[in-house]
């Protein structure tokens, strides 16, 4: 049967006008990749699944609320959208606002946005503007670009997003029967665990399928849920949530508490870890999308949290082709050999 994308899937259960078309590039319906290697590797007995979120049509959690806000959008008559992004959300809209025939334009921070999802933005058409200041600029800037012009604002601060993205939540109890014990994932401008933990109380609502725990886990260097104040200059490797002030930040505190969880923070080195220990088990990841693995090994070390026999979903929010630049830190100066049989076998064999 052919797919057709997450308002065609859950449309029922979306606060979306009804009527709508949806815009859609058969996003969301991503595997649940058992990871037993990685949960051995945390040192803790449970059962790991990734919820891989870069196979999605751009690569990345975003296309699931971009069908929503651009469909909205173009029900509503917009004829372009705008967008705040450390990269992924711009890239998204860039396609969903193609295939709606509609203008994107993107705000970004310069420097900091990773190779692929600038050139996601920039192959799908949008008009890139760079600005030399932070994610946090660029937000408060679309916000009022947005209320001045005739111009749809499609970050997370548009509800629509999140009605896309609650549908992760969906998938999650569809394909386990029941909510996981915990889930684990990085938090940015915090859209995405505020759609989840919404996604999953609505359906516990709906079919009794329990609340998981939810840990949340921002980079050290912009932490600001964690350290409690917003962070005039965040600083990590894992630039997609390279942010200071979020704008869901109230929520996500509350999906934290109310579901006896926790917001935490990794380090740089540990985020980095975390990618290498997902892709020795094939999993290859954008380094924000490790942070969830690298906040799940912080608390079992710390003996925070006791995962002895649960059922603990992480979810992977972005594909590492998306963030390349991997290349330059591991592989240096790649040899370049002659093409003959004795050289290369010498190289295999003996280094
Ligand atoms: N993971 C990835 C790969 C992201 O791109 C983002 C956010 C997050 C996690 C955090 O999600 O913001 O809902 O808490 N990226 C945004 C962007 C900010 O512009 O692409 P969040």
């Amino acid at each position: 049967m052919v797919y057709h994308g997450i308002i065609h899937r859950y449309k029922g259960l979306l606060d979306i006008p009804q009527n709508i078309k949806a815009i859609s590039l058969a996003e969301g319906n991503t595997p649940l990749i058992p990871a037993p290697a990685v949960a051995k590797a945390l040192g803790a007995s449970f059962d790991l699944f990734i919820k891989f979120e870069g196979l999605n049509p751009t690569g990345s959690f975003k296309d699931r609320g971009m069908t929503t806000a651009v469909s909205e959008a173009a029900h509503s008559g917009a004829k372009a959208v705008i967008c705040a992004s450390t990269g992924n959300t711009a890239a998204s809209a860039a396609a969903y606002a193609a295939r709606a025939d509609m203008r994107a334009v993107v705000i970004i921070p310069a420097g900091k946005v990773a190779a692929g999802k600038l050139a996601g933005a920039i192959a799908y058409g949008a008009d890139v503007i760079q600005i030399d200041g932070s994610f946090d600029d660029a937000l408060t800037l679309v916000i009022k670009l947005s209320e001045k012009h005739p111009i749809a604002l499609v970050n997370s601060l548009n509800p629509f997003r999140l009605q896309g993205q609650k549908t992760a939540a969906f998938e999650i109890c569809d394909a386990l029967g029941e909510a996981p014990d915990w889930l684990a994932l990085p938090v940015g401008n915090a859209g995405n665990i505020t759609s989840y933990w919404m996604g999953f109380t609505q359906y516990n609502t709906l079919k009794n399928t329990r609340l998981p725990q939810v840990l949340g886990v921002q980079a050290a260097g912009a932490a600001p849920l964690v350290l409690g104040y917003p962070i005039e200059k965040p600083e990590t490797v894992a630039t997609a949530i390279r942010i200071g002030k979020p704008a869901r930040g109230e929520e996500a505190l509350s999906a934290a508490q109310v579901s006896n969880g926790m917001i935490v923070s990794a380090t740089d080195e540990e985020i980095l870890a975390a990618q290498d220990l997902l892709a020795a088990s094939g999993i290859w990841v954008e380094p924000a999308s490790a942070a969830g693995i690298a906040g799940l090994k912080n608390k079992i070390n710390d003996g925070t949290i006791d995962l002895e026999g649960k059922q603990v979903v992480a979810v992977c929010t972005g594909h590492g082709l998306k963030d390349p630049d991997i290349i330059a830190a591991k592989f240096k100066q790649p040899k370049i050999l002659p093409p003959d049989l004795m050289t290369l076998e010498k190289e295999i064999l003996h280094g």
